[in-house]
C-alpha cells in the first residue's frame, strides 16, 4: 500500500491505473478505522481494482465549538487496517493540501440540509462534506465510492451532488455494522466511558423498539415516534432529534407508507451520537 501526501501524486496513480482499464473505488474517512470503515474498504476491494482510500479529517464541516481538535487521530493504526484490507492507495493530505490560500468555494445542498443534522449542526456542516467530497471525486475520478449508511443524510446529500452536477460517479451505501449490544460503530464511540458507553445502547435499542411497532403493522409515525422515545427517557437520553422522515427527500411523514427514515442524533456523555433505522412500506 502506497501513503500519498499529495493531489499530484494521487493524480499520476490513478491515471497509470485508468490506462491499464483498471476500475477505482474510493473510501472517504476521516480515519479513526472501525469494523464499519473496514467494511466499505472489503466491498471495495471486491468490486474494484484500485482501492484508494481518503484520510482526510476535515475542517471545515466542524463548528467551531465541536471536536475536530480531539477527533481520533492514529494514522499509523489506520495504516496497518487498510493495508490488511488490501488498499492500495491511503490519501492523507495536510489541511493545506485540500485547502490552499485563497480557497472560496462553497457547495451547498438546498432543503436536504435544512433539517436532522443539518438544523442541529449547522448549515456548515453538509456544505463542508459536500465540498470536500466533491474535491476528492475530482482527485481521485472513483468509478464507485463507498459510504456508510449510518450517516444516511450525508449519503442523500453526497448523492444529489452527484446528480446535479453530473459527476461520474456511482455511490454505494453500506449497511451500519454494530458493535454485539447494537450500538452503531463510530470513531466517536472512543469518547465514551463505560457508563455512558452502555447508555448508549439505547439508541439502537429505542430504534429497535420502533421497527418493531412499524414492523407489527403501525403506520402511525407519532405512535412509532413514541415508542422510541420512550426507550430514551427510561435510559436518560434527550435526544437532539428522534425523527422519522421520507427516506428519499427527508421531508417530514405523518405516516410510514413509503420507506422511512428514523434518525436519532443524541448526545450521551460527552459524545454526539447518530443512528438510523430505516423502515421499509413492506414490513
Ligand atoms: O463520513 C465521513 O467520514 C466524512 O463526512 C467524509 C465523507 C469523509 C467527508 O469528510
Amino acid at each position: 500500500m502506497r501513503i500519498l501526501r499529495t493531489i499530484a501524486e494521487v493524480r499520476e496513480a490513478v491515471r497509470e491505473a485508468k490506462a491499464q482499464n483498471s476500475t477505482v473505488g474510493l473510501v472517504p474517512t476521516m480515519g479513526a478505522f472501525h469494523q464499519g470503515h473496514l467494511s466499505l474498504m472489503r466491498r471495495a476491494r471486491q468490486e474494484t481494482d484500485l482501492v484508494v482510500v481518503s484520510l482526510f479529517v476535515n475542517p471545515t464541516q466542524f463548528a467551531p465549538n465541536e471536536d475536530l481538535s480531539t477527533y481520533p487521530r492514529d494514522e499509523e493504526a489506520d495504516a496497518r487496517m487498510a493495508e490488511q484490507e488490501g488498499v492500495d492507495i491511503l490519501f492523507a493530505p495536510t489541511p493545506a493540501e485540500i485547502y490552499p490560500d485563497g480557497f472560496a468555494t462553497n457547495i451547498h445542498v438546498a432543503g436536504l440540509t435544512d433539517v436532522l443534522d443539518g438544523a442541529s449542526r449547522g448549515a456548515h456542516h453538509f456544505d463542508g462534506v459536500a465540498t470536500v467530497v466533491t474535491k476528492l471525486f475530482n482527485i481521485v475520478r472513483p468509478d464507485v465510492a463507498y459510504f456508510g449508511q449510518k450517516d444516511a443524510q450525508q449519503v442523500l446529500v453526497v448523492r444529489r451532488v452527484v446528480r446535479d452536477l453530473d459527476l461520474d460517479v456511482r455511490i454505494e451505501a453500506c449497511p451500519i455494522v454494530r458493535e454485539p449490544d447494537g450500538l452503531a460503530m463510530s470513531s466517536r464511540n472512543v469518547y465514551l466511558d463505560a457508563d455512558a458507553r452502555q447508555q448508549a445502547t439505547a439508541l439502537n435499542r429505542a430504534l429497535d423498539a420502533a421497527q418493531a411497532l412499524h414492523d407489527g403493522g403501525e403506520r402511525d409515525a407519532d405512535s412509532i415516534r413514541s415508542a422510541a422515545q420512550k426507550v430514551l427517557r427510561e435510559a436518560g437520553i434527550h435526544p437532539e432529534y428522534l425523527e422519522l422522515r421520507d427516506a428519499e427527500t427527508l421531508e417530514p411523514v405523518a405516516r410510514t407508507t413509503r420507506e422511512t427514515l428514523l434518525a436519532v442524533a443524541a448526545r450521551v456523555g460527552t459524545a454526539r451520537l447518530i443512528d438510523n433505522h430505516v423502515l421499509k412500506a413492506s414490513s
